[in-house]
């Protein structure tokens, strides 16, 4: 492989564009027709429309339409069944399928204007009438409705309660985590061009063009051939985009019903009127003896869902394979809820349980006397007991040493409220975090332009990560070439096939499936210059190409150019599909990650300044350091807010989210980020996939609120188990 290329920081190829404006977002597409939608949602949690008076909205010059469920074109029925690819068990919601109010928020209407301040004003006349029912949206009086979730666990093993009732030191903890946003800058938009010929060209923010374009075909009943996605760029999901939002839907039937483009935007406080992380109760238990060695362990997760789906995410199943333990029990159970499906959100599942699991394993390291580093090692995992199988590589261990190192953990005292400067306290805390490595089917193609331009291309996208970069470098390192001759064309569902963007699985998956294409075509340049009529090579000689030519081995003397035989072929390409390799099936693959976190806590005031993180991270071989590196801080940034800040204050009494404002709903700004370093830990895995790669989207967010935590009650000795931590919880 090229060394010049895979592994180096190379800036995004399409940095230029993104910062200079002209790269071109959902809701930024032009359209000589254009109009424009703006959505009413529902204010109350339950029940049914009564009537809809559009009239005083409809008398204004310039509203075309108020699109309701008593005038949408037709759509899939209940009985016919369709999923988007990240569905969750269940009957999916669809806008404006009818009457009945199903969540506090839920659109009930589209008005659609010559542009877009009309629209929002007309919206403001509608009369909508309502048969209100009760409802309920809180958790923690819903737990004992809480029913098996449909997801499969791993079976319990050996005896933990019995074991866990027997042991040295016992723990029996509660944690508890609120619902989150996923908030990406750009909010969810779709600008559904209208086609002379009546097919809809949609300009749409997702993380699956093919997966929208799946959607609105079967929701709205359209030949699949009349409908295309394109994403050119996204800014930013974290999980947003995996499934159709309703206003692509939305504008899209707008759009058939006017035959005219037609462009729905949704405002930040319609951000939070679907998907979300879903608040969740966890019950944990663990037996150890008197060092730290677990014998038994007990997670129990309780989390909230919607009355149509089962949103279902791993959130127990990392409490059976990160440490060793004989003795497991693991639970999952979920309580529905009058409130819109959550949604996977940046590192799903994990991001909750491996809160519990490592502020438990904090909790034990205080009872049992432990360093928490060294209990941690005490208890490492060289298996993943819940599959029986080895890692396909696992530097877990130079995570933790890396990572102490770099941070200076011997410095620690033990001692609760031990250190301090002046009126701060000072704790350190640190946490484990792990994520699946995963790899879907994906499908790429790459060909030679005329001018000798390499062009690959995927029906991913780009949310954010560097996929177009990436991508990029691996086909310029297959072939020998300088990233500036490669181009990657990406989101835009006519493309060959690719899974959703998400679960970090797109270097594996897109990647593994560029390569091949970009393998295949090398294969097809070579068998090209054999017919060629004066190539100079000896009969059943070894052909490569390199650097734009196909020579013999390494005797360039022995060649034929690129140019030369694309004059003769005018182009050449080679499409394949890629899939997880067999091999993978006996071993388990997971990144890996240490978290080290310092925090000042104003003993006065209760407020807690993360000033430091070090992160030290296991996800294989690191294609791109630099946007790696960027996934990485991203992830820790948010990791500090879920620790700290974010927080859907739900009103039960209305049923509906208070905070639905970034005034209110509190993320991390500049001002509350310290300094983070990134380490990424040398890890060689032959067998995931031919790149070595695991993917970095997920794992840099897993473990830092527990780690933020446990720095807390280092410097505090007040453990708060209920996120976010903030200054009232610690007073
Ligand atoms: Mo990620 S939550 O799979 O976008």
């Amino acid at each position: 492989m090229n060394a010049r290329t895979l592994g180096q920081p190379l800036d995004r190829v399409d940095g230029p564009l993104k910062v200079s404006g002209r790269a071109r977002y959902a809701a930024e597409h032009p359209a000589d027709d254009l109009l424009h939608g703006s959505v009413i949602c529902s204010v109350i949690a339950r029940g049914r429309i009564t009537a809809i008076d559009a009239s005083a909205a409809l008398a204004l010059p310039g509203v075309k339409l108020v699109l309701s469920h008593l005038n949408r074109p037709p759509m899939a029925q209940d009985d016919e069944s369709y999923e988007d690819d990240d569905a969750a068990d269940g009957s999916p919601f669809r806008p404006l399928f009818n009457e009945r109010i199903r969540y506090s928020g839920q659109p009930v209407a589209l008005v659609v204007a010559d542009t877009l301040e009309l629209a929002r004003h007309a919206g403001s006349l509608v009369r909508i009438s309502y048969e209100q029912q009760p409802h309920a949206t809180d958790l923690r009086e819903a737990l004992s409705a809480a029913h098996a979730a449909p997801a499969e666990l791993p079976k319990p093993r050996g005896d933990a309660d019995g074991v866990i009732a027997g042991a040295p030191v016992r723990l029996e903890l509660e944690y508890e985590l609120p619902c989150e946003y996923h908030h990406p800058m750009e909010p969810h938009a779709s600008t559904v061009i209208y086609q002379a010929d009546g097919s809809l060209l949609v300009h749409d923010k997702t993380q699956g063009p093919q997966n929208s374009q799946r959607y609105l075909a079967e929701v709205l009943k359209l030949e699949p051939d009349r409908v295309r996605i394109k994403s050119s760029f996204v800014g930013g999901a974290f999980g947003s985009g995996l499934r159709p939002q309703y206003q692509l839907p939305l504008a899209a039937m707008a759009a058939l019903k006017l035959q005219q483009s037609v462009r729905v935007t949704l405002t930040r406080q319609q951000m939070f009127t679907f998907g979300y992380r879903p608040r969740a109760v966890q019950h944990l238990q663990l037996g150890a003896d008197e060092n730290g060695k677990l014998q038994g362990l007990v997670h129990e997760v309780i989390a909230q869902t919607s009355r149509f789906e089962d949103f279902t995410e791993h959130v127990a199943e990392w409490s059976g394979m990160l440490y060793h333990c004989d003795h497991v029990r693991l639970a999952y159970r979920l309580a529905p809820l009058d409130v819109y499906t959550p949604l996977d959100m940046r590192a799903p599942g994990a991001a909750t349980g491996v809160y519990a699991l490592e502020s438990a394993m904090d909790e034990l390291a205080w009872a049992a006397g432990v360093d928490p580093v060294q209990l941690r090692l005490t208890n490492y995992a060289e298996t993943n007991q819940n599959e029986g199988k080895p890692y396909s590589s696992k530097e877990l261990r130079a995570c933790y040493q890396q990572g102490a190192d770099a941070f200076g953990w011997s410095k620690r005292s033990p001692q609760p409220r031990s250190m301090r400067e002046g009126d701060q306290l000072i704790g350190y805390g640190m946490a484990t975090g792990v994520w699946e490595a995963m790899q879907m089917p994906a499908s790429a193609r790459a060909s030679f332009s005329a001018d000798g331009r390499l062009i690959v291309a995927s029906a991913t996208c780009d949310i954010g990560p560097g996929t177009a970069t990436v991508m990029t470098q691996i086909a310029a390192d297959v072939l020998g070439l300088e990233p500036s001759q490669v181009e990657f064309r990406l989101g835009d569902s006519s493309l060959p096939q690719a899974p959703l963007q998400g679960g970090s699985f797109t270097v594996s998956s897109v990647g593994s499936a560029v390569r091949e294409a970009c393998l295949a075509l090398a294969e097809k340049l070579c068998e090209a210059a054999r017919q060629w009529p004066e190539a100079p090579f000896s009969d059943g000689a070894a052909l490569r190409f390199s650097a734009g030519r196909v020579q013999q081995g390494e005797d360039a003397s022995r060649a034929v150019e690129l140019s030369a035989l694309l004059a003769r072929h005018g182009s050449l390409e080679a499409e394949v599909q890629a899939q997880p390799g067999k091999q993978r099936e006996r071993y388990a693959s997971a990144s890996h990650s240490a978290v080290f976190v310092e925090v000042q806590v104003d003993e006065a005031l209760g407020t807690v300044r993360v000033t430091r993180v070090v992160s030290a991270i296991a996800a294989g071989r690191v294609i791109n350091p630099k946007t790696a590196r960027s996934q990485i801080l991203g992830g820790v940034v948010w990791g500090i807010g879920m620790a700290l800040h974010e927080e859907a204050m739900i009103d039960h009494d209305l049923g509906r989210c208070m905070n639905h404002n970034l005034a209110d709903y509190h993320v991390p700004v500049h001002a509350d980020i310290g300094a983070i370093e990134v380490i990424f830990v040398e890890e060689n895995d032959s067998i995931i996939n031919p790149l070595g790669s695991k993917g970095v989207g997920e794992i840099g967010i897993v473990g830092v609120a527990a780690a933020v935590a446990n720095a807390v009650y280092h410097a505090t000795g007040k453990r708060i188990r209920q996120l976010p931590i903030t200054l009232d919880k610690l007073l």
